[in-house]
């Protein structure tokens, strides 16, 4: 269903200055006039403004500001990451579709990319829900099959942090921070979040499925969360192109994770610990999930665990967790 919308919305959007007719959209498109009806209502209901109707012709009022597979196929240049696309205008989690998509044993590509405007059931790491703004924000997951043991896993979410460093980085000019394990931080507040689940056997990953959100244009954040997290649009004043941000982070991801397999993990340890302000010499407090740990950070270990040095002169090796309070 999404993907005819996205055919219809496609069509609407070459023809920008003038009205298209219904007669010939839904010729193009092989449906009849009321099921043509029906999906520019579905398109009004996802937020799109269109004008007109069946026989005066439709016509778009403004660009719309969509995550169109149309639009991102042409432009990405990648051999795996993202070449096959799902865009929804809604769906529950693009985290929870990628599972079901592997648990029908659909004959799913490495690299899918699963992208949606809104989600009603967005998650976030340890239990919490990710507000997911229609068009403010990014929402997507990538389906992974990674050559690597469990023991690695984190790995490549730490490799996801780092692709959208420098993604932003280099599409915004703005200064990025990555606070372990993988959140985004633009001036002490964050704006993007990373959820990664596996699916493996005791010596192999047999799937890994990334999910990114990215607060991108929101105007205002709810008052709850808005003094630790921001929007890349309330951090630099300027409304952000989704379409970009999301290219240059396909491309860039893509390069790491090649870079991974045929070097393995020393240079997403080293790129990560070059840009996070939290991988040495911070006096910061964890919470894994049992107890607060709380220490000097002394980099990252070859599995990347964040190594902390507690009180006492010890080295404790945190695998996963949640940095409570830092200084
Ligand atoms: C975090 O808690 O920081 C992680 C947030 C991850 C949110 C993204 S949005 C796309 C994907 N689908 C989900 O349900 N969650 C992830």
């Amino acid at each position: 269903m999404d993907r005819k919308l996205d055919e219809l919305l496609f069509a609407l959007m070459q023809n920008m200055t003038l009205a298209v007719s219904g007669e010939k959209l839904a010729k193009d498109l092989h449906v009849s006039h009321s099921t043509l009806a029906r999906w520019v209502e579905k398109l009004r209901g996802a937020g799109i403004e269109i004008r007109g109707e069946l026989f005066t012709g439709y016509r778009l009022v403004r660009l719309p500001d969509i995550l169109l597979p149309q639009l991102i196929r042409p432009r990405l240049n990648t051999r795996i990451i993202g070449r096959n696309l799902y865009h929804f205008y809604d769906v529950d989690s693009t985290n929870s579709f990628a599972s079901r998509l592997i648990a029908h044993g659909r004959n799913v590509a490495e690299g899918t990319t699963i992208i949606a405007e809104t989600q009603t059931a967005g998650r976030g790491r340890l239990g919490r829900s990710w507000i997911s703004q229609r068009e403010a924000g990014i929402y997507f997951s990538i389906v992974l099959f990674p050559k690597a043991p469990p023991s690695l896993a984190p790995l490549f979410t730490l490799a996801t942090a780092v692709a959208m460093h420098n993604a932003v980085e280099r599409y915004s000019g703005l200064d990025i921070d990555i606070k372990w394990p993988n959140d985004l931080l633009v001036g002490q507040k964050k704006f993007c979040g990373i959820l990664s689940e596996i699916q493996a056997e005791v010596d192999l990953v047999k799937m890994m499925i990334i999910g990114v959100g990215l607060n991108a244009n929101h105007e205002h954040m709810p008052d709850e969360i808005a003094g630790r997290a921001t929007s890349l649009r309330i951090a630099s004043g300027h409304i952000q192109s989704r379409i970009e941000i999301l290219l240059e982070f396909l491309e860039e991801f893509e390069n790491i994770y090649m870079d991974f397999e045929r070097k393995g993990p020393r240079s997403i340890i080293d790129q990560w610990t070059r840009f996070s302000s939290f991988a040495n010499g911070r006096r910061i407090e964890i919470h894994d999930g049992v107890r607060k740990i709380a220490g000097v950070t002394r980099g990252l270990n070859a599995l990347g665990a964040l190594k902390i040095e507690l009180k006492g002169g010890q080295i404790e090796e945190v695998y996963s967790g949640d940095v409570v309070s830092w200084e």
